[in-house]
């Protein structure tokens, strides 16, 4: 009972939905809170949170997650650049929320940076429910594994000993940070409309109504003709139907309907803007072109059609079966795209991009089994495959199973050493 009052609390106040924890990861979260405030049982840390703001902070800093990780889906940070150069507004402007410890928006301002952007033709916000992660990322230093194994880049990350790095001070005149929670509805209502929204990994955590909050809050002070980015799995097109992916961008990369339009911009002008350079390089998988995937289930996509399975004359005609296939999951069209999987599938069951596409859209769907299955595939017939590897951790976490997932993480962190020498801290 006063488990359950505490989950109200959370419920409540910052929109968290505790089924997508799992009891587990509840049990362990209650137990930290406990350990963090000294109180023996749940009936007491519900007495202690519920009227003492600071017990209540440290309360929520056992509940959430601020894993964060440098151009973490670096195809987005591409959007970004681009974006940004195509837009003249100035500043620009880029709010990630939540920023966790402030990897997305250093990220974010590197990209601009890189992308040509002067220092005060921008600016970053990055505001998170948690002090300490707020703290933290305005100390702007970090240990190597926020890299995950890519090289931090030199000009704008400097060596702080013991394997760290430390932003550079330029960074830091475009990114400012500051406590705030998403679902307060005064959080934003004293800030300029901003260009770009990055919004990712929070809403897998939400319950509906809070979501809607959330991306109700956003939208309004998003302007018109700009892009808002989510997380994996966070396929906001089936949140709010007045959102769609960003054509020739991201799958997670999304626009407003209007905002398409006020933009002027068709996937034939984009593709004639200058294209920006992915900021750092990334693993060569299909990761980058597909809907990826993590923490829990946006609604599952509706079985395909039968018409729309291709057959095989259809898929004769495809040069590439999966190119097509990822063309069809970055339209939207969720279903075709995993009938496309199967029926390469069916042909060639070992084709290892069509296996890991076909995880990626299991894990957006929702089926975790049949997600780990499909990257379970990838990996027996290719055993350096990372981004299968870290697709299995987030499935693995999402199901609360924290030792499996310290395994794989620890799978990947020798993988990662093996492919860079003297590689991750
Ligand atoms: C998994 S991190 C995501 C960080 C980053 N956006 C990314 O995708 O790498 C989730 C963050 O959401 C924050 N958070 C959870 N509930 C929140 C709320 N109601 N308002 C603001 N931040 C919240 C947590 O503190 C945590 O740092």
């Amino acid at each position: 009972m006063s488990r359950e009052a505490l989950l109200d609390l959370l419920r409540e106040r910052i929109g968290l939905d505790p089924a997508t924890l799992g009891e587990r990861v509840i049990d362990d979260a209650c137990a930290e809170a406990r350990r963090r405030l000294g109180v023996a049982d749940d009936l007491a840390l519900h007495a202690r949170v519920v009227g003492d703001g600071q017990a209540w902070t440290a309360c929520v800093e056992a509940f959430t997650v601020p894993e964060s990780w440098f151009f973490r889906a670096g195809e987005q940070f591409a959007d970004l650049a681009r974006h940004a150069r195509a837009l003249p507004a100035r500043p620009y402007r880029v709010l990630c929320l939540p920023s966790a410890a402030g990897e997305e928006a250093w990220s974010a301002a590197i990209s601009l940076l890189d992308a040509g952007l002067a220092p005060g033709e921008f600016e970053v916000l990055g505001i998170d429910v948690s002090p300490a992660a707020i703290a933290k990322a305005g100390a702007g230093l970090y240990r190597r594994s926020v890299f995950r194994g890519q090289t931090p880049p030199a000009t704008w990350l400097h060596p702080a000993g013991e394997g760290g790095y430390r932003v550079d001070p330029l960074l830091r005149r475009c990114v400012r940070f500051r406590t705030g929670n998403a679902l307060d509805p005064r959080l934003l209502a004293d800030e300029a409309p901003f260009a770009a929204v990055f919004c990712r990994n929070l809403l897998i955590y939400l319950h509906a109504d809070a979501r809607r909050r959330v991306l109700l809050a956003l939208l309004s002070r998003l302007r018109p003709d700009g892009l808002l980015f989510a997380g994996q799995a966070e396929v906001l097109s089936s949140f709010d139907q007045r959102l769609q992916p960003w054509p020739g961008g991201s799958p997670l990369t999304f626009v407003t309907a209007t905002g398409s339009r006020a933009a002027g911009e068709t996937p034939a002008s984009r593709r004639e803007s200058p294209a920006a350079p992915a900021p750092m390089p990334r693993p060569a998988t299909a990761a980058a072109a597909a809907p990826p995937a993590s923490r829990p289930p946006p609604p599952r996509p509706a079985p395909p059609p039968a018409a729309a399975v291709p057959d095989d004359a259809d898929t004769a005609v495809a040069a590439d079966p999966i190119a097509e296939a990822h063309r069809l999951a970055d339209a939207g069209r969720v279903g075709e795209a995993r009938a496309a999987c199967l029926a390469q599938l069916s042909r060639r069951p070992d084709d290892v991009a069509a296996l890991f596409l076909l995880g990626l859209l299991e894990s957006a769907a929702g089926d975790i089994d049949a997600a780990d299955r499909a990257f379970g595939q990838v990996l027996y017939l290719d055993r350096g495959h990372l981004d299968a590897l870290e697709q299995r951790i987030a499935l693995a976490e999402r199901r609360g199973e924290r030792g499996r997932a310290a395994d794989l993480r620890a799978r990947a962190g020798r993988l990662r050493n093996r492919a860079t020498p003297g590689g991750a801290a």
